[in-house]
């Protein structure tokens, strides 16, 4: 589909889902506010995430570690080295930085030449930029309270290693998870929320045994790659790509990265990173702390090897927005006048849609249908995200309802006065059935599986 992306910002903002940061202030670069849908849209995928590890999977506990660690950590992790870098290409004359990656592409295809493709300044040769966001802890910025935002949320996962063994006597293999904030200085931040400066990270870190290490790394790239799948991803859009040696993270000893196929292209929504020995090894070595795993059974100390599953939240957001996007010339719906117009209708995952339920009386002009739509309303507000809208036509609010992927709208219609009923349309098949008021929060309780 054409300009989708374009599509999919204006859908974002305009039914409030995503803003860009500091928008009256001329916008903040990189920096995205997420709207009243985004935020339950986010929190969905979060929970969706969350209940997947820790209730469909055994042996996997949760944690939430600090923002702000000893840089001693990153000292230790080699993200304050070469190895956390972005290799990146300088316009001496507008000092525009360019990605070795954008050579591929056809605007920047003068890269190849030296010569910048924005004002034809001369490039620098690829140099390499540290990722990490510094900060001062304390009243004093000098060298002594220097620190950073955490890169990776995982490194807190490897603070507490001892701790999480110690209090939740968890045997090997078992994994921790946690879900939080990220930060990475991006040199060249873009495509809309793909590649931010501040995000959030779901990720898992399973502790095994290193001759099962392999075994674990296909067996949780399969889960993931079927978490998308139940979620609505379709199967053609998702592809795993073996990364080679020298492109692999600096902890990593294999690479499968989750690709998504985004209106700009195949891109990365996930990493599944055999990290081996990396984090408990060097960090060992660096705090003087033994973090090595002694098997009760046989006697034998080992570091566990890690096996990895890394996501953001904003990235697969952006993936589970593009996957559900479509577009209907002419609308759906037969039994109204054909009119001109093109539906949206954004089919997200009944799990990840933000809105759950509309209550909607048929008209607005009638008090007694207002009145039966409020009461539902209340009866359903404590139990679903639920919205309550009684401005334009029935035909009108459905479109608006399906735009923003409302699973249910609930109609008060004049039947329902005597009745005591309301009409229930489902978003996908837009088949409508009527339910008793009093039974409508299980009812839909058992529709989204909740019950
Ligand atoms: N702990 C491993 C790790 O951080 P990564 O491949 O660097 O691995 C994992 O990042 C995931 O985090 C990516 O697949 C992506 O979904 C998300 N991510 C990384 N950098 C990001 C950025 N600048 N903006 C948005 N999401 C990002």
């Amino acid at each position: 589909m054409d300009n989708l992306l374009t599509k999919i910002v204006a859908l974002a903002k305009r039914r409030g889902f995503i803003f860009q940061s500091s928008e009256i202030y001329g916008g903040f670069s990189s920096s995205y506010d997420f709207g009243p849908l985004g935020v339950e849209m986010k929190n969905n995928i979060k929970k969706a995430w969350w209940n997947e590890m820790t209730k469909f999977h055994e042996n996997i506990v949760g944690l939430d570690a600090a923002i702000l660690m000893s840089p001693k950590v990153w000292q230790a992790s080699g993200h304050l080295t070469a190895g956390f870098a972005d290799e990146l290409l300088e316009c001496k004359k507008c000092h525009k930085r360019f990605r070795p990656d954008e050579i591929q592409h056809p605007r920047l295809s003068n890269l190849t030449s030296g010569v910048c493709p924005e004002c034809r300044g001369e490039l620098t040769k690829p140099r390499k930029f540290n990722l990490m966001m510094k900060t001062f802890a304390g009243p004093v910025e000098d060298e002594a309270s220097l620190t950073y935002l955490r890169a990776e949320t995982c490194q807190g996962i490897y603070m507490n290693f001892e701790n999480v063994l110690n209090s939740m006597r968890v045997k090997i293999p078992f994994g921790v998870v946690q879900i939080g904030k990220a930060f990475r200085n991006e040199i060249t931040p873009k495509d809309f929320i793909f590649r931010i400066r501040e995000f959030e990270q779901m990720e898992m870190e399973w502790f095994c045994r290193p001759k099962e290490a392999d075994k674990f790394f296909e067996y949780w790239l399969n889960e993931r790659l079927k978490w998308y799948e139940n979620l609505g991803i379709k199967k053609e859009n998702l592809r795993q790509v073996e990364v080679p040696e020298k492109k692999r993270a600096h902890y990593a000893k294999r690479q499968i990265d989750i690709e998504y196929k985004f209106p700009f292209g195949w891109k990365e929504i996930e990493g599944v990173h055999n990290r081996g020995d990396w984090d408990l090894s060097n960090h060992s070595k660096h705090s003087g702390k033994d973090l090595r795993y002694v098997d009760e059974e046989t006697k034998e100390k080992y570091f566990p090897h890690i096996v990895e599953t890394s996501v953001g939240v904003e990235r697969s957001l952006f993936a589970f927005l593009c996957d559900a996007y479509q577009e209907i010339p002419g609308g759906r719906t037969k039994t109204t006048k054909a009119t001109k117009e093109v539906e949206i209708l954004l089919k997200l995952d009944k799990k990840i849609a933000p809105i759950k339920v509309a209550v909607l009386p048929l008209v607005r002009n009638k008090p007694e249908l207002v009145k039966k739509a409020k009461e539902v309303y209340r009866l359903l507000k404590p139990h679903f995200v639920c919205q309550y809208d009684e401005v334009g036509s029935i035909g009108r609010r459905y479109r608006r309802q399906d735009e923003i992927a409302t699973v249910f709208c609930l109609t008060a219609d004049f039947e329902s006065l005597k009745q005591d009923d309301l009409t229930v349309r489902d978003r996908d098949t837009m088949v409508q059935e009527r339910v008793k008021n009093a039974d409508l929060p299980t009812h839909i309780k058992k529709l989204m599986c909740e019950v």
